[in-house]
């Protein structure tokens, strides 16, 4: 990434970074950042994996009436942020989210191990529960009811995708003197601006 003549088009510095991390012998190279804020714009942070990334926006799945679920239904906007220390990189994006489409949850869900797809049934995430075996108990119930059938995706739990309006790309460099970039839409196309560190 040349940080004085930024491409035009942030997506293939974005897949760069991302391939660039994969290549590392690193624990989930797509893990991000996701923050939302509830009704009354309290924040609140947690990691999702991202499963899907193109120019309409990247897409993490997950249960809607979880805390994040709940949130992004009162307050569709969201932020991402991944940080690959080995690399001194960071991305922070901004944008709003929207469902992604039933076939494309589904095909992301027949993608997973059957005991994932169990779980999706069982955990009723973000909620309170008294103990370990409860939980496990609610996985066998649901081995139990989907025994020797497929398991379907449970109608709560499904993709998100949050569209682009802000990406900044940040690199590490001696004494704190960084680069950092960030783009921002305007209409079709991208503004771009270096930041200070
Ligand atoms: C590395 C890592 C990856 C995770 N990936 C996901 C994910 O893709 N989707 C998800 O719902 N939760 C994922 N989690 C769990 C979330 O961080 C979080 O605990 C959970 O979604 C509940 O968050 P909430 O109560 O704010 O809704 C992941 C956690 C870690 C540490």
């Amino acid at each position: 990434m040349d940080f004085d003549h930024p491409p035009p088009d942030p997506l293939p510095v974005f897949r760069t970074w991302l391939e660039e991390a994969g290549a590392l012998d690193l624990p989930n190279p797509n893990a991000m950042t996701l923050a939302t804020a509830d009704a009354d714009g309290r924040p609140s942070a947690r990691t999702v994996l991202l499963k899907g990334l193109d120019a309409r926006g990247a897409v993490f799945y997950s249960n809607s009436r979880s805390r994040k679920g709940r949130e992004l239904a009162a307050n569709p906007r969201a932020a991402l942020l991944f940080h690959w220390d080995a690399l001194a990189r960071q991305i922070r994006i901004e944008g709003s989210v929207t469902q992604v489409s039933d076939e494309e949850s589904d095909a992301y869900y027949a993608s997973r191990p059957r005991e994932s797809r169990l779980g999706a049934w069982a955990s009723d995430q973000s909620q309170p529960v008294d103990a370990r075996k409860t939980l496990l108990a609610r996985l066998d119930e649901a081995r139990e009811r989907f025994a020797g059938a497929d398991v379907p995706r449970p109608p709560h739990w499904h993709g998100y995708r949050l569209a682009f309006e802000r990406i900044e790309f940040w690199e590490g460099r001696d004494f704190r003197i960084h680069d950092r970039v960030v783009y921002e839409r305007e209409g079709d196309a991208w503004r771009t601006m270096r930041l200070f560190p």
